[in-house]
C-alpha cells in the first residue's frame, strides 16, 4: 500500500459528497480557526509571565486568565461545530458509498460471490466505507489543526524575541527534517510491505482458525500451519528490520528535539552578555514552554499521511467492486417456449485462469427431462450449471432455454425460470418461515406450510421451539447438512420454477436424511426439467440422461443402462461407487 500520485484522495470523496462537499470545506476551515484560537491564550500566558518577572501589579492576571479561558473555550466550540460539519459530510458520504455499492453489487454476475468474494465484498462494504467516514470526521480536521498550528506557533516563537525564536525553531526544523527522510518513499514502501504483512498474517490466522479441528483430530502442532508460521515470522523479520533501519534517523530525530532547551540556554548564554535583564529572562521562561507544542505538531503533520494510505486503499478497493463489469443486459427480449435447456459449444473460462473450466460443450436435454452430471472433481459440473443459471455469461458458444438464448432473458423472468438448490444451502439468519418465503415473496403461510410439508421437513419444524417462526443460527438452533438442504428444497418447491439446478443436494445427507432428501426432490422435480450434479451414482440412476464430465467436457452420455453396457469411464465408475459402498456398509 502505498500514496499514488495519480490518485485524488480528496476529489473521489467529493464526488460521493455531492452536495455535501461544501460541508467538508466548511468543517476544515473552522478546524484551522479554532486551531488558531487555541493559540491566543499563549499570548495570554506570556503577558502573565511578564507580570511576574517584571514585578507588575498583579490585579491585571485574573482578567488576563479570563480571557484565555474564553479563547480556549470558543476554540473548542469552533472545533465542535467544525467536528459537526465533517460527521454530517462523512455519514452522507458513507451512505452515498454503501448504497452505491449495493445497487452495483446487485447487478454483479451471481459468481462472483463465490466464498471468499462474499467476504471480500463485505469487508469492502463494512470496513473500506467506515475507514472512510472516519477519514472525513476525524483525520481531515486534525489535518487542518496540524497544518495551521505549528503556522500560528511559529509566528508566537518569532513576534516576542525572533533571534530566539530563530534559534529555537533551527533544531525543531532540522529534526523534522530527519522526520521527513523516515516518511520519505521508503517509508510509503514500507508501509506497504507492512500492510502486506498484516493482510497475509491475517487471512492465515483465519485459515489457521478454520483448520483447528484438523489440527487437533491429528494431533498436530501449529508448525503443521506452515504457511502461518511463515507470516508471523515474516511479520516478525520485518519489524526488526525496520526498527534497526529507522534506528539512527530517529535517534537524531530525539536528540535534535530534545536539543531546544540546550539552544534556549545557549541564547541566553550569547544574549546575556551585559547581564540577564528581566525582557530575556521573560522571553526564555515563554520559549522554554512554547517550542516543545512546535515539535510535537511537527511530529503529528509527519505521522498524518499514514491516515491518507489507509484512506486511499480503501478508495480502490471500493472501486475494485465498481469497476467489476455487471451483466450484459439484453438487447432484446425473448421469452423460453418450453423448459428445455440447450448448450451449444459454450467454453468458460475464470477470470486469471490459464483454461477453460468447460470447453466446447454442446448438449441438449429436452422439455422435463431429469438428467444427471456425473464425473470426477474438477470436470466441471459445477460451472457449466451456474452457466445455465448465468452465474456469469460464456465466454464462447451459447446457452439456450426454451429456444431463448439466456442472455436475451430479462434476469428476473431467468431467476424465474431457474431453481438453484447448491451443493453448501444457503441458509440465511431469519426465520424459517422467511428463508423459504425467499422462494416465492407473495406466498402465503399456508403455502410455506405445504411446501415444507411436501420437502419432508415436518420432523425438523416440530422439534423447533417456534416452529416456523424459529430464526436458523440463534439460541443454539442450528440445522443438520441434510435438514438445512431440504429447508432448501421447500424454498425451490415453492419457488416451483420449471428448471430446477441441484448441486450435490443429497451430499450431507445420512441414509435416513437422503431418504428424506430423496421423497422431496422427487415432489419438487416432478414434471419439471431436472439437471443434477451427484456423486452419489446410486441416485441418478434412473435420469434419462447421463452426462459424464472430464476436465471441461462430456466424454460420455446415455442412460445407466447403456452407459453400464458400454463398458465405459461411468460403469467404472459405478462399480467403484458400489464397492465403497457395500465397504461402508460391511466396515
Ligand atoms: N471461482 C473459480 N475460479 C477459478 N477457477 C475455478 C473456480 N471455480 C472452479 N474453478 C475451476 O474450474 C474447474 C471446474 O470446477 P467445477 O467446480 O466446475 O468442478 P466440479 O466438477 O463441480 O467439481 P466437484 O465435483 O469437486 O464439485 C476446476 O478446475 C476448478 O479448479
Ligand atoms: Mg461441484
Amino acid at each position: 500500500m502505498k500514496t499514488d500520485p495519480n490518485f485524488n484522495c480528496m476529489s473521489v470523496i467529493n464526488g460521493y459528497a455531492g452536495g455535501h462537499r461544501h460541508m467538508i470545506t466548511t468543517g476544515r476551515i473552522l478546524a484551522a480557526v479554532s486551531a488558531f484560537m487555541a493559540l491566543v491564550p499563549f499570548y495570554d500566558l506570556w503577558q502573565i509571565i511578564r507580570i511576574a518577572v517584571m514585578g507588575e501589579d498583579p490585579a491585571g492576571i485574573a482578567s488576563i486568565a479570563w480571557t484565555a479561558v474564553a479563547w480556549t473555550v470558543g476554540s473548542l466550540l469552533v472545533y465542535i461545530g467544525a467536528l459537526m460539519c465533517t460527521h454530517i459530510a462523512a455519514f452522507r458520504v458513507q451512505a452515498s458509498m454503501r448504497s452505491t455499492l449495493m445497487r452495483r453489487i446487485m447487478t454483479l454476475p451471481l459468481g462472483v460471490f463465490d466464498e471468499d468474494g462474499t467476504g471480500k465484498i463485505r469487508r469492502t462494504v463494512n470496513d473500506s466505507t467506515a475507514a472512510t467516514e472516519t477519514f472525513i470526521a476525524h483525520n481531515l480536521p486534525d489535518k487542518s489543526v496540524a497544518a495551521a498550528t505549528p503556522i500560528g506557533l511559529a509566528a508566537l516563537l518569532l513576534i516576542f524575541d525572533w533571534r530566539i525564536g530563530l534559534i529555537c525553531v533551527i533544531p525543531a526544523l532540522i529534526g523534522f527534517g530527519f522526520l521527513m527522510t523516515m516518511m520519505g518513499k521508503g517509508m510509503q514502501e514500507k508501509m506497504a510491505e507492512y500492510q502486506n504483512a498484516l493482510d497475509t498474517m491475517s487471512s492465515e490466522a483465519t485459515e489457521y482458525v478454520r483448520g483447528i479441528p484438523v489440527v487437533k483430530v491429528f494431533g498436530q502442532s501449529v508448525h503443521s500451519f506452515t504457511r502461518f508460521k511463515n507470516a508471523i515470522d515474516g511479520y516478525s523479520k520485518w519489524a526488526t528490520d525496520y526498527t534497526i533501519m529507522l534506528r539512527p534517523k530517529m535517534a537524531a530525530f530525539m536528540t535534535c528535539i530534545n536539543a531546544v532547551f540546550a539552544f534556549i540556554v545557549l541564547t541566553a548564554y550569547l544574549f546575556s552578555g551585559g547581564g540577564m535583564t528581566p525582557e530575556l529572562i521573560l522571553n526564555i521562561m515563554y520559549y522554554i514552554i512554547v517550542t516543545p507544542l512546535f515539535t510535537v505538531t511537527l511530529t503529528k503533520i509527519a505521522y498524518s499521511g499514514e491516515q491518507e494510505m489507509v484512506v486511499e486503499y480503501a478508495l480502490k478497493r471500493i472501486d475494485s467492486i465498481l469497476s467489476v463489469e455487471p451483466l450484459k443486459t439484453a438487447e432484446k427480449n425473448e421469452t423460453p417456449a418450453d423448459n428445455s435447456v440447450e448448450l451449444t459449444n459454450v467454453c468458460y473460462r475464470y477470470t486469471g485462469a490459464s483454461s477453460d473450466a468447460v470447453h466446447d460443450l454442446s448438449l441438449h436435454i429436452n422439455a422435463g427431462e431429469h438428467v444427471a452430471f456425473v464425473g470426477p472433481s474438477g470436470g466441471g459440473k459445477t460451472t457449466t450449471a451456474e452457466l445455465i443459471a448465468r452465474f456469469f455469461d460464456v465466454t464462447e458458444g451459447s446457452i439456450k432455454i426454451g429456444g431463448a438464448d439466456i442472455r436475451n432473458i430479462p434476469q428476473d423472468e431467468l431467476m424465474k425460470q431457474v431453481s438453484f438448490v447448491f451443493q453448501d444451502s444457503k441458509l440465511l439468519k431469519l426465520s424459517i418461515l422467511e428463508n423459504v418465503r425467499l422462494g416465492r415473496p407473495s406466498a402465503t403461510e399456508a403455502e410455506v406450510l405445504d411446501a415444507l410439508e411436501k420437502a419432508q421437513c415436518g420432523d425438523i419444524i416440530e422439534k423447533l421451539p417456534d416452529g416456523i417462526n424459529t430464526v436458523i443460527g440463534t439460541k443454539g438452533v442450528y440445522l443438520s447438512g441434510g435438514e438445512q438442504q431440504r429447508i432448501s428444497i421447500a424454498r425451490a418447491i415453492l419457488k416451483n420454477a420449471p428448471v430446477i439446478i441441484l448441486d450435490e443436494a443429497t451430499a450431507f445427507a445420512d441414509p435416513d436424511n437422503e431418504t428424506k432428501v430423496q421423497a422431496a426432490l422427487e415432489v419438487l422435480a416432478k414434471g419439471k426439467t431436472l439437471i443434477m450434479i451427484a456423486h452419489r451414482l446410486s441416485t441418478v440412476k434412473n435420469a434419462d440422461c447421463i452426462y459424464v464430465m472430464q476436465n471441461g467436457t462430456v466424454t460420455e452420455s446415455g442412460t445407466h443402462d447403456e452407459l453400464m453396457e458400454r463398458g465405459s469411464v461411468y460403469s467404472q465408475m459405478f462399480e467403484e461407487y458400489t464397492r465403497s459402498v457395500n465397504w461402508k456398509v460391511g466396515a
